[in-house]
């Protein structure tokens, strides 16, 4: 089965967003890994998303489950953010309030693997990763990839494009999400949502 990737897009930027430019670095280097992958990029500003206020998921507006439906129909997922205030964007906040969790319904990232990138200027904040991004994908029993990308400004040229070191580390966070997610497609019983949703609450 053809595996699907879901890049999410937390800047509201207009193209070219860094943080697109270094998803798009990504998807590229998933795709030539394995051709038969199938990539996808969610755009939260093409979407008029209703804020989260605890309504059912079918109660949102049809631009909202249809972002929604994307998400539930990826194996996979790149969630990229700019550094806003020293958190991910207040845009991606709202959009993971919105994706359901419910043990005994709809709970789409449930098992599948994350990776992880932001985008800052400067390096002050490439913690965000590790304490915010990271916990958000643990609430929802996702497996995060181990490596995690950051680009700061000095990371592109003039025109946008991401150079240097850069380059490798996100082609090999690419190659990671393919091989890790491609391995769990094909893992014992154990690995699939239905085991993963056991817990004690
Ligand atoms: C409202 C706002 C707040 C920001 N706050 C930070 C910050 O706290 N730390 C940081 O390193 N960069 C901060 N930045 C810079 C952006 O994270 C950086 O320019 C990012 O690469 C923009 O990505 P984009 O082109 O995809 O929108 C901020 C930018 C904006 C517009």
């Amino acid at each position: 089965m053809a595996l699907k990737i879901l890049a999410i897009n937390g800047s509201l930027t207009p193209p070219p967003s860094r943080t697109r430019v270094v998803l798009d670095v990504t998807l590229a280097a998933a795709r030539a890994a394995d051709p038969a992958v199938e990539t996808e990029v969610l755009e939260l500003r093409d979407y008029d998303l209703d804020f989260c206020d605890g309504r059912a998921p079918e109660q949102y507006s049809p631009d909202t489950q249809a972002a929604l439906a994307l998400v539930e129909a990826a194996d996979a997922y790149l969630v990229a953010t700019p550094i806003y205030r020293a958190s991910y964007t207040g845009a991606l906040k709202n959009f993971f309030d919105l994706v359901p969790n419910d043990p005994n319904g709809q709970d789409p990232l449930r098992g599948k693997v994350v990776g992880l990138l932001a985008t800052g200027g400067s390096d002050h904040h490439y913690l965000v990763l590790e304490h915010q991004l990271r916990p958000l994908f643990g609430f929802f029993g996702a497996q995060t990839l181990a490596r995690a990308v950051y680009a700061n400004p000095k990371d592109f040229n003039a025109a946008k494009q991401v150079e240097g070191k850069l380059v490798g580390e996100l082609e090999q966070l690419g190659r990671e999400l393919v091989a890790l997610a491609s391995f769990l497609q094909q893992a014992p019983a154990t690995f699939r949502p239905e085991h993963l949703r056991i817990r004690r609450n």
